[in-house]
């Protein structure tokens, strides 16, 4: 069997039945590809299940708050993908009759739609013969070519392999085929070579090389660690928060006012200097509350969270879009931070100060 069908008949003999896997509605396999950016399969299913409940349709995308569509990707991370879909969901209204368009063309000039996402789409939902190349079909690729790195120069060599042996009936599956190869039995470390069925068309293996293809990358600089001072700014029974601006990380987000200590600073000032320079309102810095660790992908933080009294002055929005009182019974409503969650229980089971 050539390699086309070998992966064919694996993927019809070994798929997980993913809820995206149910379905060719383009849209629906759109938003699991969006999801699947950046995040694992077992993550994305919970959050990709209610999505399609609440929002069936691009015209729902369309339709919904910013706070709504944020509420539902809440600790998906990589925020960025909400803005851009509810824009590509108004390009597709506008442009294409609100029908997703089926070619790589126009899928790609949509916003948030690269190279992958349109191969992705249009093989899946709609038959077309185009190949998808991500970090697992790279992986796989550069195993069964004997190739090292992933240069501009061995990219091409996977494209024209992958050109040549793409699936022409079923390119979709044939597409997911390799990806699932990839994660689950062509993986990082310890491949399962012995159970791989396209062992045998697999250069490293046949050589007894595998585990120097791809060669191993360079170890990644440490990330940086940031100390961050947040006010629970209390004004009678309400809580302040501020919403991150739009294109910054994290946009579009909730939080609790605050930000970076600078050096030699104690953390009760860095909170009512940054609330009086990101708000211009003066608040007294009370109690400490709770320390919270977190990773993000590219930095690291520790959040000190302190209640604070709303003092004086009028707010001015002068770091974030938008700013409410709320009631701290009203968090569930609003999308933060996953490290603000953390933050959450300890003033839930606090008197009000
Ligand atoms: N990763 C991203 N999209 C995928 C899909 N449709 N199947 C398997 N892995 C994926």
């Amino acid at each position: 069997m050539n390699f086309s069908n070998t992966v064919l008949t694996w993927y019809n003999n070994n798929k997980e039945d993913f809820p995206w896997r149910m379905t060719k509605d383009p849209y629906k396999i759109w938003v699991s590809e969006i999801m699947l950016q950046q995040t694992q399969v077992q993550t994305v299913i919970p959050y990709y299940k209610k999505w399609i409940i609440k929002f069936p349709t691009i015209f729902d995308v369309a339709n919904a708050s910013d706070d709504i569509l944020f509420k539902y990707w809440e600790g998906l991370g990589y925020y960025n993908r909400v803005n851009n879909f509810r824009i590509a969901c108004n390009q597709i209204i506008k442009d294409h009759n609100g029908k997703i368009p089926k070619t790589v063309d126009q899928l790609i000039t949509l916003k948030g739609i690269g190279e992958y996402t349109s191969s992705a789409i249009s093989s899946i939902a709609f038959n077309q013969v185009n190949y998808v190349i991500d970090g697992n079909v790279k992986r796989v690729m550069a195993r069964v070519l004997r190739l090292k790195n992933f240069s501009k120069e061995s990219l091409n060599k996977m494209k024209d392999f992958l050109s040549a042996n793409i699936h022409k009936g079923s390119p979709g599956n044939f597409n997911q085929g390799i990806m699932d190869l990839g994660r689950d039995v062509c993986k990082p470390k310890n491949p399962l070579c012995s159970i791989c069925p396209v062992a045998s068309f697999c250069m490293a293996y046949i050589k007894n090389q595998i585990e120097k293809y791809p060669a191993a990358k360079k170890q990644t600089k440490r990330l940086p660690h940031y100390t961050i001072g947040v006010g629970i700014i209390w004004n009678k029974d309400k809580i302040l928060i501020t919403k991150r601006k739009k294109n910054a990380l994290l946009g579009g987000l909730w939080e609790f006012p605050g930000g970076k200590i600078l050096k030699n600073e104690s953390i009760k000032k860095c909170i009512k200097r940054e609330v009086f320079e990101e708000l211009s309102i003066d608040v007294d810095v009370l109690k400490f509350i709770t320390k919270v660790k977190h990773s993000y992908s590219h930095f690291k933080i520790t959040l000190h969270a302190h209640h604070c009294l709303y003092n004086t002055g009028k707010i001015i929005c002068k770091a974030s879009d938008n700013y409410k009182w709320i009631s701290p019974n009203q968090f569930d409503q609003f999308a933060f931070p996953k490290a603000n969650h953390h933050i959450f229980p300890h003033i839930l089971n606090q008197e009000v100060i």
